[in-house]
């Protein structure tokens, strides 16, 4: 039976995008594929309204995470994570991994980061670049990255900002290029409503130029490399996932129809109401004013089984995601993300009622 995913990745997917998927296959050296390629770049930066370049690499995530280090930071350089759950701890491993030199700043799970911590950080000097995690999806957290971008911009115009848009990208709203965002990676299988798979890193022409200084910037990420072969045929150094990029350049087309401020909107009246809907039954995880737009963590006041509830829930075709790590049974997370809409909502949250006896 088909169960309804209301779990922050992945996200449901349309039939029309799951048909665009199973096309036939082309050579990824064709002219063809370059067409599907630029078309998927060109829509990509025209719904996010930027003028930084766009690459969709085969990926999770994780990965483009990783490429965004391998890019931007030398290993004579210095890389500054915030860390305030189980994503932002990743990409401070990701750099240890990486052999770079990396130091955190911590938030405790369920705050936001804000400008003044990251200020008092590098005020001490030495950064190359700064994480930020703009959606926490293991807290349901949403950093505000509009006060932390311009706080950037206007103190340290030198340090590279590297934003883990991963959970928000295409649901979520913020101006990357206005706010001086160096990077911003995203995976397909969340807010853009895709299958797993694909992964984009939309990079500003200063972290293109600091990554050409860096010489062991790693192979399959390599931006320099990327763009290099988007110039030459509109096509990818190595083979990509072709079946995705039809399904996403259907999406695109549906996500330039109903336009970003629309998807904005749509995002942020399903956030609003389930919000309502845990305050009046439960109570919010997230620091008041820093809530999500694409997911909502549920602090388990009632002390209800999350198991139980799920199990409940796929009887009904629906499933949506306990707590994260540590947060396990002591919060829950109903996505409300990629192509859900309000009713999809009102469904899940009235099948909680019921099965709870609320
Ligand atoms: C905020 C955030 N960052 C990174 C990741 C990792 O992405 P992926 O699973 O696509 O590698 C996730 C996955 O849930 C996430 O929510």
């Amino acid at each position: 039976m088909h169960k309804k995913l209301f779990i922050p990745g992945p996200t449901e997917v349309r039939e029309e995008v799951l048909k665009a998927q199973s096309q036939w296959m082309i050579g990824h050296r064709s002219k063809e594929f370059g067409e599907l390629y630029h078309r998927c770049v060109s829509k990509t930066a025209e719904a996010l309204k930027t003028k930084n370049h766009v690459m969709w690499f085969t990926s999770s995530g994780t990965g483009t995470m990783e490429g965004a280090i391998r890019n931007c930071v030398a290993t004579d350089g210095k890389v500054l994570h915030t860390v305030n759950g189980a994503f932002s701890d990743r990409w401070f491993k990701i750099s240890k991994s990486c052999g770079r030199q990396a130091a955190r700043v911590d938030a405790e799970w369920g705050k936001a980061i804000k400008p003044e911590l990251i200020d008092a950080e590098l005020a001490k000097g030495g950064y190359t670049a700064v994480t930020i995690t703009q959606n926490e999806t293991s807290t349901g957290v949403r950093q505000p990255i509009e006060d932390i971008g311009r706080m950037m911009k206007e103190k340290y115009p030198d340090v590279l900002v590297l934003v883990d848009a991963v959970s928000a990208l295409m649901g979520d709203w913020f101006e990357i290029d206005e706010l001086g965002l160096d990077v911003v990676v995203a995976s397909s299988q969340k807010a853009v409503a895709l299958p797993p798979g694909l992964a984009v890193a939309v990079v500003s022409q200063r972290a293109l130029d600091k990554c050409r200084t860096v010489p062991d910037r790693g192979y399959y990420f390599d931006y320099d490399a990327m763009l290099k072969r988007y110039d030459k045929d509109h096509q990818t150094p190595t083979t990509p996932a072709i079946s995705l990029l039809w399904a996403l350049d259907a999406e695109l087309d549906h996500i330039l129809k109903e336009t970003m401020p629309g998807r904005y909107r749509r995002h942020l009246e399903m956030a609003e109401f389930t919000r309502a809907w845990a305050k009046q039954h439960f109570a919010l995880f997230p620091e008041p004013g820093y809530e999500s737009v694409t997911l909502t963590t549920v602090a388990n006041t009632r002390d209800v089984s999350v198991k139980d509830l799920n199990a409940g829930l796929a009887g009904k075709g629906m499933q949506i995601s306990n707590g994260y790590g540590d947060l396990k049974e002591k919060t829950f997370r109903i996505a409300h993300m990629g192509d859900l809409a309000l009713d999809d909502m009102k469904q899940v949250t009235s099948a909680i009622v019921e099965l709870l006896g609320l």
